[in-house]
């Protein structure tokens, strides 16, 4: 019976867990799991740059470009009201703008899944210009919504 319960409480706790920031996350650890994401972001896109610099294979671009689209679904509900302070370099004007930063998400992910079509077709020239696609995501937001 006990194992039951024990069962069933890592049933739900995984169940919230997968609904983004649980009730249970302090604003602190929201920012924290945030800029986590973006540093997965930072690596995927040195990942890629690094096989087009070696000219190693395009499929191993998939991987990166699955972790950005992966972390592009998630980053939007990783701003709820409330995280616009601490140990954070965000502008408040993202809650002014909350259509336009989501969007700005969705068409990361849409770039980066665009780049698995990309590596199917074996176009290393397209993939490349992909590349420079994706990343134009990056500094644009930044520019935007970060100090
Ligand atoms: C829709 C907006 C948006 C997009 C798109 C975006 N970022 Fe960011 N990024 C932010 C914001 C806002 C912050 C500041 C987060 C904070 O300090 O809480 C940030 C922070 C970061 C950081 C610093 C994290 C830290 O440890 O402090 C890195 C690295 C980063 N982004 C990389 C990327 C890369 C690489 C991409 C593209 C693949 C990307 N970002 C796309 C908005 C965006």
């Amino acid at each position: 019976m006990t194992r039951l319960i024990i069962v069933g409480g890592l049933v739900a706790a995984l169940l919230i867990g997968g609904l983004g920031p649980s009730f249970a996350q302090s604003p602190a650890e929201i920012i924290e799991q945030r800029k986590d994401l973006f540093q997965v972001n930072r690596s995927a896109m040195g990942g890629m740059k690094k096989v087009f610099d070696s000219g190693g294979e395009l499929a191993a671009l998939v991987v990166h470009a699955q972790a950005i689209a992966d972390s592009a679904a998630e980053l939007p509900s990783l701003f709820p009201v409330g995280t616009e302070s601490g140990d954070t370099k965000v502008r408040p004007t993202i809650w002014d703008n909350t259509a336009d930063f989501e969007a700005r998400f969705a068409k990361l992910r849409t770039d980066a899944l665009q780049m698995l079509a990309v590596v199917e077709s074996g176009d290393r020239s397209g993939a490349a210009m992909q590349f420079r696609t994706i990343g134009g995501n990056c500094g644009a937001c930044h520019d935007e919504y970060r100090y």
